[in-house]
């Protein structure tokens, strides 16, 4: 039965998605809880530039329920967390200047809205891995960026 639903699941996301899905612009949403609206990015790498928008709709500080949203080479994305809880709050917890990092927006808390808007240009089409670098929720926090 689980194995059933896990593919008419499938079925229906690869109905809703094919190029026409792409896109260089994406709204994402947080709360209270440790998980992103969205576990799968597509995005086209003919995107002259992509702009990732993330809302917090929850109502915990940032200091508490922060959430930020992290591009990196899926290789990297646990390094890079792990390593960037001792950045601290003030670097959005992360390492200051970090290759591993391909964007990033800041860290945000309830009631917040940012964005982060980076190029492409130099990346490989594939699949990446954003991710929330607050402390403890990168293992949940996580997903998918495929740029086809
Ligand atoms: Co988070």
């Amino acid at each position: 039965m689980r194995r059933y639903i896990s593919t008419f699941i499938a079925c229906i996301a690869l109905a809703g998605s094919g190029p026409a899905m792409a896109a260089c612009e994406f709204d994402i949403e947080v709360n209270d809880t440790l998980q992103f609206s969205t576990k799968q990015m597509q995005a086209e790498a003919s995107c002259e530039k992509i702009t990732v928008s993330l809302r917090h709709t929850g109502n915990l500080p940032v200091e508490a329920m922060g959430h930020n949203w992290v591009l990196s080479e899926t290789a990297d994305y646990q390094a890079a967390a792990m390593e960037g809880m001792n950045a601290g709050l003030e670097n959005d917890y992360l390492v200051p200047a970090d290759e591993r990092v391909i964007a990033a927006t800041k860290m945000i808390g309830g009631g917040d809205s940012t964005s982060v808007t980076f190029s492409v240009a130099e990346l490989a089409p594939g699949k990446y891995t954003f991710f929330c670098s607050f402390p403890g929720h990168w293992s949940s926090m996580q997903g998918v960026f495929e740029l086809i």
